[in-house]
């Protein structure tokens, strides 16, 4: 376990902020960060000192998404998950939510914007959702978002295709409120973060409620739905995986079995044995 958190969640004059703090592995996400950050969504949507949650990572890059190895040694197939908790914390978190995206915000990296109210971007912002690519399907209702939000076809494109897509086209079709400089987004959203923290808390909250109305069960049907088929295709991923090795593993090993067995009697290693036995130097020359 690292020393150093990877989830940094500090909260002033009624925002709280979390920061991706694992720049080193690209802020990809493991099960423990999901923890966390579904504990601290949780806890601010409990503390009535903080008004208005922030999301962001590194000037140089949001979120890889999740960790790809942590995801094979410990898949999420229980509904009760670390990823699975984030998420409905996120879809259902009642205060509004502001990101801050700049760089590289891949799968989860990209889903996780779909449930915030207010998102700015730095002009190096790059979204993409690969999940085809690695023989996955949608997460964080993505698979009813993206499509509301920007039509089928051009959804289509970025889930069946897996085709990355630039800040200005996240502009273009709404996922995004604006492009400033990377070194500007993160200040961005802490000032419309603390503009918003001003307003009466109870008219925030109603407005967003009704803002959501219409989609909140749609959104956590999908999202369970999505669950089960997300969690079947890891552990099929997973098993692919090493199907492809186990005939050529099996293989192999009755392969060295026998040249073992074979090279154990012949006189190189019956002379190293007696030179061990022996205490001496084997004597090779002549073999
Ligand atoms: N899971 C685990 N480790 C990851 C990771 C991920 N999703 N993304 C990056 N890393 C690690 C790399 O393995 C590398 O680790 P190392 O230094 O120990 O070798 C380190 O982060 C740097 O990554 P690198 O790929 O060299 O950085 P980059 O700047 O060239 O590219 C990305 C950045 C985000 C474009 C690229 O890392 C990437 O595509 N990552 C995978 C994204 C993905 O498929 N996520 C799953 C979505 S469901």
């Amino acid at each position: 376990m690292s020393a150093k958190p990877e989830i940094l969640v500090h909260t002033e004059a009624a925002v709280m902020t979390i920061t991706i703090n694992r720049v080193e592995k690209k802020n990809s996400l493991t099960a423990a960060m999901y923890g966390t950050l579904a504990d601290a969504l949780g806890s601010a949507g409990r503390d009535a000192a903080v008004r208005v949650v922030v999301i962001q990572g590194h000037e140089l890059i949001f979120s890889a998404g999740n960790d790809i190895n942590d995801f094979l040694s410990v898949p999420p197939d229980a509904s009760d998950a670390p990823v699975f908790r984030f998420l409905r914390a996120l879809s259902t978190f009642a205060k509004p939510l502001v990101a801050a995206v700049c760089g590289p915000a891949v799968g989860i990296g990209t889903t996780m914007l779909l449930h915030c109210d207010l998102v700015y971007a730095g002009d190096n912002a790059a979204f993409s959702l690969p999940f085809v690519n690695l023989g996955l399907c949608p997460e964080a209702a993505s698979s009813l978002l993206l499509p509301q939000l920007m039509g089928h076809q051009r959804a289509a494109e970025a889930l069946l295709l897996g085709e990355p897509f630039t800040a200005e086209t996240a502009l273009e079709v709404g996922l995004i409120n604006r492009i400033v400089p990377p070194a500007e987004a993160n200040a961005l959203a802490q000032m419309q973060a603390q503009k918003m923290a001003l307003k009466p808390l109870s008219s925030l909250l109603e407005t967003k409620r009704l803002m959501k109305l219409g989609n909140a069960p749609l959104i956590a049907g999908r999202i369970a739905e999505e669950i089960s088929s997300f969690g079947r295709m890891l552990r099929e991923t997973k098993r692919l995986m090493k199907l492809g090795n186990a005939p050529l593993i099996a293989g192999r090993i009755a392969e060295e079995i026998s040249s073992f067995g074979r090279m154990l009697r012949e006189p190189a290693a019956r002379e190293a044995f007696t030179a061990f036995v022996e205490k001496r130097r084997p004597d090779f020359s002549t073999l």
